[in-house]
């Protein structure tokens, strides 16, 4: 695996490599992309192998023009439309009829497929360089912490054959995934909270887009298996409240000084909590910290993101 700068000269080498079907880790607004051609259904399987993901967990396509959505799927309701004018290029991703053209791994196959237009120029620049949709789960080991720098990808896969290059584009702005959203029925349904918070697209399409349920499970089979898990334990506490440390444990708090401990971090904002998030997780990894007490802040805007996260985080 080679680290490529994002100048001209990176960026030819990152697309072309994407083209001939390697595997090339770029930087997103959310977390690092570990992408794949999307329409070349054996670099695609590359990335289930390198990852070690479970087969039923389909992956997000990536564009770099809006309009370019329906090359890889079709059926777009007038509210879709809407939130790709709005949010596009940004952390929401929306899931549409598949087109036949996409190969069926892509989205673990199911008849649907995911499509997002990052908002980061370098993630722009090289899907438009390599000309072709870009199919790119969070670069992590499956069921880890997503990677928010190139130092946290390349460290993820230490001896690993799978992958090509990493960008290197430093930190990513907001630090948890894109919303996820069903966009397949008539009213627009939560798969996964993210970037883009309900209340922002509440204002868009007139109402809160539903959470799915558990019933809703095969929608986003990927929902059901372990995510963003550091090696410590998580433990959350609420806001204003103050976690009984023990020898060896953490605090990550916001709302409070935490008390000091082996590993104490405060984060001043949500926006803060949320960008540091993953590489807080995994810093409390390298300090070998035990449990790991996080603040769990209100549902509300990031919030809600920042919660879902946490909480799987924490096994719950
Ligand atoms: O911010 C992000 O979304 C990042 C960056 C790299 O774009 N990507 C990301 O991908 O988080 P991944 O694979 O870690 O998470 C994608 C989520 C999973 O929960 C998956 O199950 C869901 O999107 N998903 C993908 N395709 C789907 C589909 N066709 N139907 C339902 N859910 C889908
Ligand atoms: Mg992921």
């Amino acid at each position: 695996m080679v680290i490529l700068p994002p100048d001209t000269n990176g960026i030819a080498e990152s697309a072309r490599l994407l083209r001939a079907g390697e595997l090339v880790a770029f930087p997103t607004e959310t977390v690092y992309g570990l992408g794949a051609d999307a329409m070349n259904a054996e670099a695609v399987a590359r990335i289930f192998r390198a990852k070690g993901r479970p087969a039923d967990n389909p992956l997000i396509v990536h564009i770099a023009d809006r309009k370019r959505w329906s090359d890889v799927a079709s059926g777009a309701s007038e509210a879709a439309e809407k939130l790709m004018a709005r949010f596009w290029p940004g952390p929401l991703t929306l899931v549409l009829e598949r087109k036949p053209i996409v190969p069926a791994i892509v989205s673990a196959g199911l008849p649907t497929v995911a499509v997002r237009m990052p908002d980061h120029p370098i993630a722009l620049d090289l899907i438009a360089a390599s000309g072709v949709p870009v199919a790119a789960p969070s670069a992590n080991r499956s069921g880890g912490p997503s990677p928010t720098t190139a130092e946290h990808v390349a460290g993820d896969y230490v001896g690993s054959r799978f992958i090509a290059a990493v960008v290197d584009g430093g930190p990513c702005r907001v630090g948890v995934e894109s919303t996820v959203l069903d966009a397949t029925g008539e009213r627009l349904l939560l798969l996964r909270p993210g970037g883009v918070s309900i209340e922002l697209l509440a204002a868009v399409i007139g109402y809160e887009p539903a959470p799915s349920h558990d019933e809703d499970v095969a929608l986003s089979p990927g929902m059901r298996h372990a995510h963003y898990r550091p090696h410590c334990r998580v433990a959350l506490f609420p806001p204003c409240a103050v976690p009984r440390v023990e020898d060896g444990d953490g605090v990550v708090a916001c709302s409070i000084e935490p008390p000091l401990s082996r590993y104490s971090r405060r984060v001043d904002s949500i926006e803060e909590y949320a960008r540091m998030l993953y590489a807080l997780f995994r810093e409390a990894d390298a300090a070998g910290v035990k449990t790991l007490h996080c603040e769990e802040p209100d549902a509300t805007g990031l919030g809600l993101a920042l919660r879902d996260r946490l909480r799987r985080a924490s096994g719950d």
